[in-house]
Order: C-alpha cells, then sequence, then structure tokens
C-alpha cells in the first residue's frame, strides 16, 4: 500500500544531537530524506551528519540555540539560505523538570517555554506557508502527560499540553488543503530526558516503564504516513490518555500526583499507573 503522505525530501528536526530527534533523523535519512539538524551541541550534530552520510544518506548541520528569543526566525532564515525546500518540519526538540513547582529555578522556567512552546510555535508560522505549498508535513512531539495534569512536572506537562492543542487545532485548520499535522505522544522513553529532568524522576510510578526510542521511531514514521492528528505510542499508554477524560478532573490530577510523585512525598502510588 503507497503512503497516504509523499516521503519527505527534505526535513529539518529540532532536538536533533540526542534521544528521539537523533535516532528519526537517522531513520528518515535512511529512507532517502536529506536531513537538516539543528540544536545546541554541534560536535553531536557533526558526529551524527558524519554517520549519515558515511551510510550513504545526505544531513546538513543548521546549529540553533531555541531558548534565545527570536531564535526560531533566525533559523528560518539560517535554513532558507541553503535552498533546500523543506516539506517536514519536525518540532522534537524540549526538556522537562521534575520536582516542587516552587524549587524550579526560574530562569530553566523561561527557558523552557520558550523552547517547549515559543520557538515551537513561530518556527511552525515561519514554516507553515511553504509547507502548504509543498503540501508537506509539521510532526510535533508532544506527550501522554498533555492528556492529563501533571503534578511535580507541572509546567513542563502544561507546555505538552499546548503542544498537543496547537496540533490538533493545525490538522483541523489544514486538513484538506494539503498540509498534515500531527501529534506524537510518547509515554516515558529512556532517554538523556529522564537524567536532565531530575535525580527523582526515575523513582515515580510513571518513569519505572520505559519505552525506548526505537518504539519512538517505528510510531513517528507512522504519524508520516496516516491521515490523523494524533498517535499515541504504546497501547497502554492510549488506554491511560483517553480514560483520563472520562474521570472527574479533580480525580485524574490526584491519580496524576500520586504516580508523579518523588519517592517519600507520597505514600500512594498505583502499580497501574502509567500517565505522561
Ligand atoms: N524521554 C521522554 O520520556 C519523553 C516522553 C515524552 C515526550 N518527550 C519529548 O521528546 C522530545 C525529545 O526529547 P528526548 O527524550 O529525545 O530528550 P533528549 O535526548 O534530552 O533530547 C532533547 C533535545 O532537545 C534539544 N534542546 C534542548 N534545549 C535546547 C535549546 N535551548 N535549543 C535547541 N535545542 C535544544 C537538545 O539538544 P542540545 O542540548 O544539543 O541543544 C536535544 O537534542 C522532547 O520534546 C521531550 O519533551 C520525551
Amino acid at each position: 500500500m503507497s503512503p497516504r503522505h509523499p516521503r519527505p525530501r527534505v526535513a529539518l528536526l529540532t532536538g536533533a544531537s540526542s534521544g528521539i530527534g537523533e535516532a528519526l533523523a537517522a531513520a528518515l535519512a535512511a529512507q532517502g530524506t536529506h536531513v537538516l539538524l539543528t540544536a545546541r551541541s554541534v560536535p553531536r550534530l557533526e558526529a551524527l551528519r558524519g554517520r549519515i552520510e558515511a551510510a550513504g544518506g545526505r544531513a546538513t548541520v543548521v546549529p540553533a540555540d531555541l531558548a534565545a528569543p527570536g531564535a526560531a526566525r533566525r533559523l528560518f532564515d539560517d535554513v532558507e539560505r541553503l535552498a533546500l525546500p523543506v516539506d517536514l518540519l519536525v518540532n522534537n526538540a524540549g526538556f522537562g523538570f521534575h520536582g516542587g513547582f516552587e524549587t524550579e529555578a526560574p530562569a530553566h522556567v523561561s527557558d523552557m517555554l520558550q523552547v517547549n512552546v515559543v520557538a515551537l510555535t513561530e518556527l511552525t508560522h515561519q514554516f507553515v506557508p511553504a509547507l502548504l505549498a509543498r503540501r508537506g508535513t509539521v510532526l510535533n512531539i508532544a506527550s501522554t502527560v498533555a492528556f492529563q495534569p501533571a503534578p511535580f512536572m507541572a509546567a513542563y506537562g502544561a507546555t505538552k499540553a499546548y503542544v498537543l492543542s496547537l496540533s490538533e487545532a493545525l490538522w483541523a485548520e489544514y486538513h484538506g488543503r494539503g498540509l498534515h499535522v500531527a501529534a506524537l505522544c510518547p509515554g516515558p522513553v529512556e532517554t538523556p530526558f529522564l537524567d536532565a529532568a531530575g535525580p527523582g524522576v526515575r523513582s515515580t510510578a510513571v518513569f519505572r516503564r520505559l519505552l525506548t526510542v526505537a518504539d519512538v521511531v517505528d510510531a513517528a514514521l507512522a504519524a508520516l504516513e496516516s491521515r490523523g492528528p494524533t498517535r499515541i505510542v504504546g497501547r497502554l499508554n492510549q488506554l491511560m490518555a483517553q480514560s483520563a477524560r472520562f474521570s472527574p478532573r479533580a480525580l485524574t490530577a490526584r491519580i496524576s500526583a500520586a504516580l508523579l510523585a518523588p519517592v517519600g512525598t507520597r505514600a500512594t502510588q498505583s502499580p497501574t499507573g502509567r500517565l505522561p
């Protein structure tokens, strides 16, 4: 069966230096897509470019710090100068924090909002006209944490709820006009994200069972070929995300708190929990 969307010829991936972005970039390059790799860690991006080219693929490094105001505009301009017609934008760069909301450093919160929300929105906004003309795709990496509040990851969870909402709205806005917008919602994944999120995160009920990066890449490639707006990675994660819709909101928030609480702060942790 032929895919519902043509294979991308040129893809820009944010957060390509690590984890999901790095693996997805390699997978797309292996399928023949010229991948434009962006993040702050230039040596890691160059190493990935080297591996892709050694395997016969094409890759270009375009460094950017998306926490800097105006970074999306500058990245768009840098990509324009390459004169490579991007037909897939993967907004993957992001990070989170686990712990009490009041303990999060103000600069960390600002940077997270800038990367996870502002840069993602501005980059999408910059690229949409060209992607509409090319019948392209925007793939936004959200999270299963988007489906319910995330106590102890409150601001991070809110950024992912934003990404999911934006993506589904844009999917409906552009559906039928040639531009495909999709949100990918992985549950917890074994990547450096976990170490960056803080020492307590692995002890929580939610982060005990982890997806692999390969699981997420498979789901991302499937999302690129489907017509739907949202893809949740993992069957159990799908069930958990849907069940939150039918529960009273206070109950959902309290269950989330129990599942995401750092060890020692809550006595009640459901062994079945598998939220974000
Ligand atoms: N791992 C999970 O459990 C999980 C679950 C659901 C969703 N997600 C989402 O999946 C996406 C990828 O995360 P991951 O798990 O692959 O984590 P990761 O391995 O830590 O990768 C995060 C990527 O974001 C980039 N990034 C961070 N800050 C940046 C900045 N200021 N400017 C530019 N790039 C920046 C990093 O590159 P540099 O540091 O080189 O800049 C890195 O390439 C994120 O949006 C995350 O929220 C992760």
